[in-house]
């Protein structure tokens, strides 16, 4: 099978991260075969860092060149709909950083659009391809931890601050595609009360109530203001309960033997005593592979195989979804609000037009 030549468009934060990544897999037919950045500076520094590389100014360019098989995107989320959209109607496979678009309407448009085409739409939900949130998935499935009662996701840390999105649209991506893997579904409704301390009208802390139908009631807690880098998420099972921590290096699951019971039946106020559990705590031996090389690799396999991804445009478009709602919800003072309410789809993550149009 021939060479994936791959094009990369956006090479400031993050984009770095994906084309080393993607240079990694020369030695399995893959070549990283272009560049694109509208910044001088930026290109500057992919050239250095990628001296047989093409680097160009220009994305919309880099789409339309023949030499280029499939397309990632790692530009701010403005742009990502207009990017993606012309690279599938160029013929070309796409991977777009998380969150996959700024509206429903759009991520919904480009599901369609690959559909059509017959090309692999993936959306960088890079935690699924992540050893332990795989293991944890796997732990939950078995049945382990019992009935799963309820999730807590702590996401926060010093900035990045950014400029085209506020906290939700930047993290909470991350926490929704964890649990709606972890949980095989998406939320069926969401509320959400956030506030903007440093920039006016950006929100920098969100706090975030997901309802799944399977009952277990999720909290997330998104922030760019908070002294440490905290990555952990709680899963409390009806049996056991499970502590993940993204930032611990070789400890990042830990599952507690912890729980409580009430008696099965009591006559009087005496005999009602809640028994505590405090079995062990195991800490598995995960083999922690980069998920950003993981999620690469699986690009290139379901371009190859005719696959849909794991996080293909539909996973993408469920999580746009839950942030519209969430912001939705911000905008109606942390009132409740279901995912199919028809205001969900004109609801945009872009700073300066976060507004609901009126969809009647
Ligand atoms: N998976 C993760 O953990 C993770 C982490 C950080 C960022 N991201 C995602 O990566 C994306 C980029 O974020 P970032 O922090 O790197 O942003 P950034 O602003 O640092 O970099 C974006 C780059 O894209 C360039 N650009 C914008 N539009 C362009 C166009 N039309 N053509 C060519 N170049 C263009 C800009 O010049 C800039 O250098 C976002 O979607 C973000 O959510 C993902």
């Amino acid at each position: 099978m021939g060479d994936v030549r791959i094009g990369l468009i956006g090479y400031g934060y993050w984009g770095p991260n994906l084309a080393r990544n993607v240079s990694a897999l020369a030695g399995d037919g893959v070549e990283l075969a272009a560049i694109a950045d509208r910044d001088a500076a930026q290109r500057m520094r992919a050239r250095e860092a990628f001296p047989g590389v093409e680097v160009v100014e220009d994305g919309m360019a880099l789409i339309q060149r023949p030499d280029v098989d499939a397309v990632v995107i790692a530009t701010p989320v403005g742009s990502h709909h207009a990017l993606a959209r012309a690279a599938l109607m160029a013929g070309k496979h796409v991977m777009v950083e998380k969150p996959l678009a700024a509206t429903v309407a759009e991520a919904e448009e480009l599901v369609t659009l690959a559909d059509q085409k017959g090309l692999v739409l993936m959306v960088g939900h890079v935690f699924e391809y992540s050893d332990a949130v795989e293991y944890m998935k796997e732990v939950v499935d078995s049945g382990e931890l019992g009935e799963i009662l309820y999730i807590r996701s702590l996401r926060v840390n010093l900035g990045l601050y950014q400029r085209d999105i506020n906290v939700l649209w930047d993290l909470a991506p991350h926490d929704l595609s964890i649990v709606n893997f972890l949980l095989g579904n998406e939320p069926q409704a969401v509320s959400a009360v956030g506030r903007a301390h440093v920039t006016p009208g950006v929100e920098d802390i969100v706090n975030l109530n997901l309802h799944y139908e399977s009952s277990p009631l999720v909290t997330v807690v998104v922030s760019w203001l908070d002294p440490r880098k905290i990555r952990e998420m709680t899963v409390i099972g009806s049996r056991k309960m499970l502590v993940y921590d993204d930032v611990s290096a070789i400890e990042k699951i830990k599952i507690f033997d912890k729980g409580v019971d009430r008696p099965s039946s009591y006559s009087s106020f005496g005999e009602f005593h809640y028994s505590y559990r405090y079995g062990d705590i195991v800490t598995p031996m995960i083999r922690i592979r980069e998920p950003l090389s993981t999620e690469c690799q699986h690009f290139v396999d379901c371009i190859r195989h005719g696959k849909s991804p794991r996080s293909d445009g539909h996973s993408g478009a469920r999580v746009v979804r839950g942030l519209s709602a969430a912001q939705l919800s911000l905008q109606r003072d942390g009132a409740m609000v279901r995912l199919d309410d028809p205001a969900v789809r004109t609801v945009s993550g872009r700073i300066g037009t976060l507004s609901v149009e009126s969809t009647a």
